[in-house]
């Protein structure tokens, strides 16, 4: 399918297989949908990228951030890798992953955000007293706290973002304090506190610690960098997608030099409280118009918040408890100053189950012949695991439109450091070895 033709949402069929009728429920309107798939009802590929999406995120600035990282030494383009020999066997032209697992050495996309959003608060401050924005540079010579004076940041996380605000807040000298859930890896804390933060446990889910690291910031006036909003607040959350938007940014750069391709046709984007899905299905949707891809948003069938806010046309909460193994998204709400994007502007939304996770992991780390090894997290590999539930479905396959001239964009956004036991039982190795053999694999 080309690209200016991705496919708009359309009612399946009748699949004619018994076994498939306990997966299939009456939409609303009549129409028959898989109950792990649901079509966006408010999706319309004419509408164009209004001043209530630019509000959320906007492509403007994008390349100057991308070339201020560039500036950075530790700063690489994160690989875009085709898996030619996985899209031969679901049939489709191809599959592009996005490898943010190598993003600055740090291991996550979230590198993107939290310390954008940390420099640009900081930046604010000092551009509002002098007239005049210093960059990363200057910052980090320590000279700005003449201005700024002591700050403490602090965010709620399930790891990997507060990792990244840590990060920033060391960068530039500040003290930092993230506020943990009870299930974040003891690995995902250890690498928050070797970034200097201190860390508060909650005894209680990721809702749980936003509320209390709320409270404790306005107690305080430490200054919250949180990747989710809520009433309010939604300045430094923009900041934090503005740093995640330089990936698709990337990745729209990386597909057209290496396929030839104006764009891919689809793109499966996992979501927890749906920063990282607003920012790519924004910065694509700005950048192709009615040529953008058809935007698929994948939730784990616990935490699934945009599915369920999807159904009920607005902000609503997961049906689950969100207990799962992908903890990045692991959210029972979404961050809703994201809706005009991910609400209006995805496609598709899905969730997959637990059991998806490990083979997904799998398939990336031991791939098919001439395929690039990929080391993935649970959260990371999730957008492989919903491109693997939809291809074995041909229900899905046909109402998503996937077949032979597909040119599919997966991302993975973390790879195997916080949950380093899951990954040995899924892939039958550490995830040093499968950072060792990532070295003799094609690329
Ligand atoms: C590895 C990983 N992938 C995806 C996500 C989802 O991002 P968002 O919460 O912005 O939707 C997260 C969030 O923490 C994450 O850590």
């Amino acid at each position: 399918m080309p690209a200016s033709a991705a496919p708009a949402p359309r009612v399946a069929g009748r699949p004619s297989l018994p076994c498939y009728a306990e997966a299939l429920q009456l939409s609303p309107s009549g129409a028959m949908t898989l109950s792990w798939l649901a079509p966006n009802p408010r999706a319309d590929r004419s509408r164009p990228y209004g001043p209530a999406q630019q509000r959320v995120v906007t492509s403007a600035g994008v390349s100057d951030l991308a070339a201020g990282m560039s500036r950075c030494p530790a700063h690489r383009i994160t690989p875009l890798y085709a898996l030619p020999g996985l899209a031969a066997r679901l049939g489709v032209e191809s599959i592009s992953v996005k490898d943010e697992a190598q993003r600055f050495g740090f291991g996550a996309f979230k590198a993107l955000g939290g310390v954008n959003a940390v420099y640009r608060h900081l930046a604010t401050l000092v551009a509002d007293a002098q007239h005049r924005t210093p960059d990363f540079e200057a910052l980090m010579s320590g000279k700005a706290r003449a201005v700024t004076g002591d700050i403490v940041f602090t965010t709620a996380s399930s790891g990997n973002h507060g990792r990244s605000v840590a990060a920033g807040a060391r960068l530039f000298g500040y003290r930092c304090v993230i506020f943990l859930p009870a299930f974040a890896s003891a690995e995902k804390e250890a690498a928050i506190r070797q970034r200097g933060a201190e860390i508060i446990r909650i005894d209680g889910d990721y809702e749980a610690a936003v509320a209390r690291c709320r409270e404790v910031a306005a107690a305080n006036s430490w200054v919250v960098v949180s990747d989710t909003s809520w009433d309010g607040y939604d300045r430094i959350p923009a900041d934090v997608m503005q740093g995640y938007s330089v990936l698709a940014f990337e990745a729209l750069q990386q597909f057209r030099a290496a396929t030839g391709a104006a764009a891919p046709t689809h793109v499966f984007v996992q979501a927890g409280v749906g920063g990282l899905a607003a920012a790519v299905i924004g910065t694509l949707w700005q950048t192709l118009a009615a040529a953008r891809p058809a935007f698929v948003v994948v939730e784990p069938a616990s935490a699934d918040c945009w599915f369920q806010s999807n159904k009920a046309g607005q902000p609503a909460l997961a049906s689950g408890d969100a207990t799962t193994a992908m903890g990045g998204l692991a959210c029972r709400e979404i961050s809703p100053m994201t809706w005009p994007v991910v609400g209006d502007g995805t496609d598709w939304f899905m969730t997959i189950p637990e059991e998806a996770v490990a083979p997904a992991m799998r398939q990336l780390a031991r791939p098919e012949p001439g395929d690039p090894v990929i080391v993935a997290g649970p959260s990371g590999c999730s957008g492989m695991a919903a491109l693997l539930r939809v291809a074995a479905e041909p229900t899905a396959r046909s109402a998503l439109s996937l077949d032979a001239r597909s040119q599919v964009l997966l991302i993975n956004s973390e790879n195997a450091n916080g949950e380093p036991a899951l990954f040995e039982q899924a892939a039958g190795m550490t995830a040093a070895e499968a950072t060792a053999a990532m070295s003799h694999s094609p690329r």
